[in-house]
Parts: structure tokens; sequence; C-alpha cells
């Protein structure tokens, strides 16, 4: 079974991949790990909190860092957070992201030490490697790897939701999670580790529909549940601003980290590339891909495409091993 740390910027997407990791009977999930990113570190933290708790499940989670390594300290590098324009429907506000996930208030708690020390103590003692799978900015993994870089040989891979070739969203050149902590990604890309990185060229392919959210519904689980409306409120952000090539659809750009350990052909075209980040004016948190393949050597595997069919075969598998909702 592979062991994982997952890092969430919780999230609706986040929200998914969590489950997932949960379920899956492949994977060993050591912790949780929070980061500012969708929203500040007080939110990010208490829906990862409503999620492991809705699950039943005891996985330890972290609290993160609350805000990037370097750009917040630079007032030329606005805004600081990257928010999809609400659409009200049916009288209810959506959001890609609303601040709250809509389950129960955590009444778990989160654990004393904070989400970098956690890394640097967990892999000083690992006794076998782990794959740390990063689905908000790279802060926290970097603050770690900078700590401490004798715990390198303890990390299997580091999976990385981020970046976008022919996909960007939130600026011309840039996808949110290289565009918030811009220095933390370049660090880790750089950092010798096996990184892949999961870009949106791969989740936008890898989208979910409405009839893939049916389909979790007719599971009759509580992370099926879950699931379902979780991508119905994406999908109608994403049909009133950013529709995708398949009608109705949603990326859901996290869980298909999870997917990708289970199944690594979920994602297609994965070519080894020299990735480096851009972190200034046009090209701040672009994830630019050295097109010169006599010059650099390859730092990253990168996924140029997804299958939407496994992703979501995936998906039901794993939300078909939850408890019953009893609705
Ligand atoms: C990434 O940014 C966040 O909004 C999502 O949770 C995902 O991790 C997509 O660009
Ligand atoms: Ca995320």
């Amino acid at each position: 079974m592979r062991k994982i740390i997952l890092d969430v910027d919780t999230g609706s997407d986040d929200a998914v991949a969590i489950m997932a990791a949960i379920l899956s009977p492949d994977i060993q999930l050591e912790a949780v790990c929070s980061v500012d990113g969708n929203k500040d570190i007080d939110k990010t933290t208490e829906n990862t909190l409503r999620v492991v708790q809705l699950l039943g499940s005891d996985v330890p989670v972290y609290r993160g860092c609350r805000a990037p390594l370097v750009k917040f300290l630079c007032p030329d590098r606005l805004p600081r957070r990257g928010e999809s324009k609400p659409i009200v429907k049916d009288g209810k506000v959506i959001q890609m992201h609303a601040d709250y996930l809509d389950i129960p208030a955590a009444e778990i708690k989160e654990q004393p030490i904070s989400a970098p020390e956690f890394y640097v103590q967990y892999l000083r003692q690992a006794t076998e490697p782990v794959t740390i799978v990063a689905v908000g900015p790279l802060t926290n993994v970097a603050m770690a790897l900078m700590m401490d870089g004798t715990v390198m040989d303890k990390i299997e891979e580091i999976v990385i939701m981020g970046g976008g070739y022919n996909i960007t969203n939130v600026t011309p050149t840039a996808e949110f999670n290289i565009w918030h902590d811009p220095e933390a990604a370049q660090f880790i890309v750089h950092c010798g580790a096996k990184v892949t990185l999961v870009p949106l060229d791969a989740t936008h392919a890898a989208c979910i529909t409405l009839d893939d959210c049916e389909r979790f519904r007719k599971l009759g689980t509580v992370s099926g549940d879950f699931a379902a409306a979780l991508c119905e409120q994406r999908i109608a952000v994403h049909d009133d601003s950013q529709p995708l090539a398949v009608p109705h659809a949603a990326a859901v750009h996290d869980a298909l980290c999870i997917a990708y350990l289970i199944d690594p052909t979920v994602l297609k075209d994965v070519r080894e590339v020299h990735c480096d980040i851009g972190f200034r004016d046009f090209s701040e948190g672009q994830t630019i891909l050295d097109p010169r393949y006599y010059t650099e050597e390859k730092n990253c595997r990168f996924a140029f495409d997804g299958d939407r069919f496994k992703f979501v075969d995936i998906l039901c598998d794993l939300f078909a091993r939850d408890k019953k909702s009893g609705r």
C-alpha cells in the first residue's frame, strides 16, 4: 500500500480528493496538511477537518503556512487570491469554492504542531518511502524541505496539481496553485525528487459531467452524495463563465492526482520536461517548459492529457466503498 501525505487548500475539488484518498484501499493516508490558497488558512483548515469528520476518518490534520513564502511581502504582486465570479441560481449564491463547505462544522481538532514541522519530523523517522500529493500552493512542502534537505531520500514522488501549458486559469500565463506561491513551486520542481505535475491540460481533459454526478449520487453513500453536490456546484460556475469543451462539465483538478496513484494511466501523454516557474509581471506563476530538448536536464514529468472515463470509474469505485448516506 502506498503511503501518502496530502497537502490541501480545501476547497471544493480538494474535498473530493480528500474523500478519494481516505476511501482508497491502495493508499495509506498518513496525514492531511492545510495551506493558505483558495481561502485563508483558518478556512482551509476548518474545511479540511469537516471533510475528515464527515467520513469518520481518524487521519491527523496539520495546519500549514498562512501565507506564501515571498509573494505577500511584495506590494506590486496583487491581487492576493484568484476568486472566480459567483453566480446566483434559484436564489442561491454559487461559488467555485464557498468560504465553508456545506457540511457540519468540525468538532474534531487539528494536531498541535504545524504542517512543515510535521513533514520534517515524519520524514526523519520514516522507514518507508512516502509520496507527497500537493493540491494547493506548495508553501508547506517547500518550507519543510528548506528546513531539512536530508529527508529528501524518504520521498518516493511529489505529485502536484498545478501549472498549465495550453490552458491557464488565473492569468493568461498561470494556473492558480503555482501562481499563488511561485517561489515555493520553483524550489520544489528543482528539489531533486521525482516530481509529477498534473496541470490544467490533464484536469480539463478529465472533466466530470452532470451525468457523472448522477452516477455518484446513485451510489447512495455519504461521499457519493457530497461529491455530486460539489461537482454540480463546479459545473454551474464553469457553465456560467468558463464553459469546457464537453458540455455541462467541470474540472475537479485535485482528485485527479489521487486517481493517478490508483491507476497511473488516467494521465495521458506524460512527458519528461525541463520546467521553471516565472516570478514576475506577465510570467508570474507560469510553468515554463523548455522546448530545447538538447539543453537542460529534465526535472519534472508533465501530463498533457487525461482520461475522463477512467477518472469517473475510479471515483465511483471509491465512493461505493463508503458508508450509506441513509437519505
Ligand atoms: C487549483 O486551484 C484551486 O482553486 C483548486 O483547488 C485546484 O487545486 C486549480 O487551479
Ligand atoms: Ca486545491
